[in-house]
């Protein structure tokens, strides 16, 4: 789990407080911002003194292995040792530092560490602080990271943050699709935690009061207000923390095979295939759709069309590779169930 959690409106401006007691001899601080804020005032407010260095995270793509690779030679070429790690942007940033901060400390390369405990020393100390709010990355413990051969997360229990500082502020301005893509990111964490196999109380505490703030916020609200924004700051915790004890679902392990084919992003990928699950999760989905409606958003339709049988083949492969995810969802004999022609006839639906 994450050590220290600040929350509250501005409490960004407590981050200089927050780092010093982290600061070691000469070493700096490594702000890995998120590019969106390349020219905006929050820049001036990061706390960077002396060598601390902010360098702006290119998320146009989500995260690969290769990126984290060289952020981290660089950070070592330049400095050799670094006080920390602080990411400050989306669910990609905030991955991007937490695998760096490993990359500090752990030889080889970040595809080396894929997959489940495979992380041999605890990186350098990091700290995340979410811009956009519903992935869950600022509590748990995976970094996901696109290689040579799959799109696979870091999961290590040297992976979570040391420190998150949650300021709902920070979220106010994004784009009313973005927002509600990596909204819906924690609505269906809830219900793929929720309805899997893997469910237990600790989940479901969590994931109920999840799902319960993200059907506030865009089921019953009519207008977007900063109550929202705490709302759904809450929501992404809270459902972040609901599938650390549990698993996420068909969608989740579905929209992997979509991006590591055709690049989609992990909340746009999830609503693609969530809004073609009614078999699986007949309620969410209904629900889903009505908020799609109620919010005014466009979910892609036919983006599998044009696509080769290798390339479905592709897409199957990545997916069926997600075991404990096809394992929460559809119980122990899930091979039997998710056959490969069944997983194909839903991608061509997509
Ligand atoms: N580690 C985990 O547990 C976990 C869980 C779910 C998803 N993820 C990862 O999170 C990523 C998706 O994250 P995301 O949905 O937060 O989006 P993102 O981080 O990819 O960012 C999406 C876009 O929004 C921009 N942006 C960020 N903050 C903004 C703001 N306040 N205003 C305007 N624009 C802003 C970014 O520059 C980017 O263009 C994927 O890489 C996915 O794999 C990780
Ligand atoms: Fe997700």
């Amino acid at each position: 789990m994450v050590d220290y959690v600040v929350y509250g409106r501005g409490s960004f401006d407590q981050l200089s407080e927050i780092l010093a007691p982290r600061r070691k001899n000469n070493a700096p601080m490594i702000f890995l911002v998120d590019h969106f804020f390349e020219n905006n005032p929050l820049v001036r407010r990061v706390p960077a003194d002396g060598k601390d260095k902010i360098i702006f995270a290119d998320v146009t793509y989500e995260p690969k292995t290769t990126y984290v690779d060289s952020i981290a030679k660089q950070l070592k070429d330049e400095f050799g040792e670094v006080s920390g790690i602080i990411g400050i942007g989306g669910g990609s940033t905030m991955d991007l530092a937490k695998a760096v901060s490993l990359m500090m400390t752990n030889p080889g390369s970040s595809a080396d560490y894929q997959g489940w405990d495979l992380v041999k020393n605890p990186g350098v100390y990091k700290a995340g602080i979410p811009t956009l709010s519903g992935t869950g990355a600022e509590v748990s413990r995976t970094t996901v990271l696109t290689g040579p051969t799959r799109k696979l997360g870091m999961n290590s229990d040297f992976t979570p943050f040391d420190q998150i500082v949650l300021d709902p502020e920070l979220t106010s301005n994004a784009p009313v699709n973005q927002r509600f893509y990596t909204g819906m990111d924690c609505y269906i964490h809830c219900i793929e935690s929720l309805q899997g196999t893997y469910l237990n109380e600790f989940s479901k505490s969590y994931g109920e009061k999840a799902l319960e703030l993200c059907q506030k916020v865009f089921v019953d609200k009519d207008k977007w207000d900063d109550e929202s924004d705490d709302q759904l700051m809450m929501a992404s915790y809270a459902g972040g923390m609901s599938i650390a004890y549990s698993q996420v679902g068909v969608a989740h392990a579905v929209s992997y095979g979509l991006s590591y084919l055709l690049g989609t992003k992990h909340g746009i990928g999830n609503c693609i295939v969530f809004d073609k699950l009614e078999e699986y999760y007949p309620e969410g989905v209904k629900e889903f759709k009505y908020m799609v409606k109620k919010n005014n958003i466009d979910i892609p339709q036919n983006i599998t069309k044009a696509l080769s049988d290798a390339e479905f083949n592709k897409m199957i492969d990545v997916s069926l590779g997600m075991k404990p995810l096809w394992e929460n969802a559809l119980g122990k004999d899930w091979e039997k169930k998710m056959t490969r022609e069944r997983l194909r006839a839903l991608y061509e639906r997509l």
